[in-house]
């Protein structure tokens, strides 16, 4: 083989080892979410404001619309999913800074407006469940589906903190390393029992999904009367072209 073959072979050994190790993810569970139950969706969206807003936006999201959406009068939409001083066309947006974010975490937290459209409900759900205890990282935690992750274990408070199961394979050159296996309940438990934490998580993401929704269903709203349109224009052009032609002939 010469260098040139070599370096191709190489190359394409690489790079299927790292397509394997995107591919060859932690598995994802099912999310199970009813975007048409309400009272899930207003669940999922006080579950927002209090755990994950004080990091992450909405920034196509406005309290309006969810009241709106959600069936929530104002004085619901003010008691229970608006702080003091936000006025209820204000989109959602957290009260941290990207730079700040970046300086705190390492990584600004993302918008979450579109999350479960572009990562999936079933993604979105399986993450938040699957932090757990890991003393090399910064913070404490690791998690399963996102290793390295620069997110918090937010969620803690509720689930408790899980520990991580690994089993030791052999690779080339007699070495070992250490493959996590599966997560199980640590020593410091949460407030939740597990069924309870994924209905939590479960109705947190429902919200999400619904809040990734509306626009789309507004576009479509609109392609039907662009459509509505283009007929009555034809049918006019129609008319128009008879009714020159007519005195031609
Ligand atoms: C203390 C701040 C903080 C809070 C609170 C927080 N997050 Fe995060 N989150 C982050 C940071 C920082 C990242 C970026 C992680 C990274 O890039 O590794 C992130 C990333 C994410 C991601 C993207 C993961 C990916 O694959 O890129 C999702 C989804 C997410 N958070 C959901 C949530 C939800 C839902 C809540 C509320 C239950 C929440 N977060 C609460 C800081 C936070």
């Amino acid at each position: 083989m010469n260098a040139l073959a070599r370096l191709a072979a190489a190359a394409a050994l690489a790079f299927t080892a790292a397509a394997n190790a995107a591919t060859a993810g932690w598995p994802l569970q099912d999310a199970d979410t009813d975007v048409g139950n309400l009272a899930s969706l207003q669940r999922g969206a006080r579950n927002f404001v209090n755990y994950c807003l004080g990091c992450h936006s909405l920034q196509y999201m406005r309290y309006s619309q969810i009241a709106e959406d959600l069936a929530l009068t104002e004085d619901q939409l003010r008691a229970n999913l608006m702080f003091t001083g936000m006025r209820i066309y204000d989109p959602m947006l957290s009260a941290l800074s990207a730079e700040q974010g970046r300086s705190w975490f390492g990584n600004a937290p993302p918008d979450l407006s579109l999350i479960t459209r572009s990562r999936g409900p079933d993604y979105v759900f399986t993450f938040l469940g699957s932090f757990y205890e890991d003393p090399m990282r910064p913070a404490g935690v690791n998690n399963a589906v996102l290793p390295g992750t620069a997110m918090l274990h937010v969620l803690a408070p509720l689930q408790g903190l899980q520990r991580p199961r690994f089993e030791t394979i052999a690779v080339e050159g007699g070495k070992e390393i250490q493959h996590l296996v599966g997560l199980e309940p640590g020593n410091l438990p949460g407030d939740l029992p597990e069924a309870a934490f994924d209905s939590f998580v479960r109705d947190t993401v429902a919200f999400l999904e619904y809040v990734a929704e509306p626009h789309r269903a507004r576009r479509e709203a609109l392609g039907v009367w662009v459509i509505l349109f283009l007929l009555m224009f034809t049918a006019f052009a129609w008319f128009l072209y008879k009714e020159y032609w007519k005195d031609v002939k």
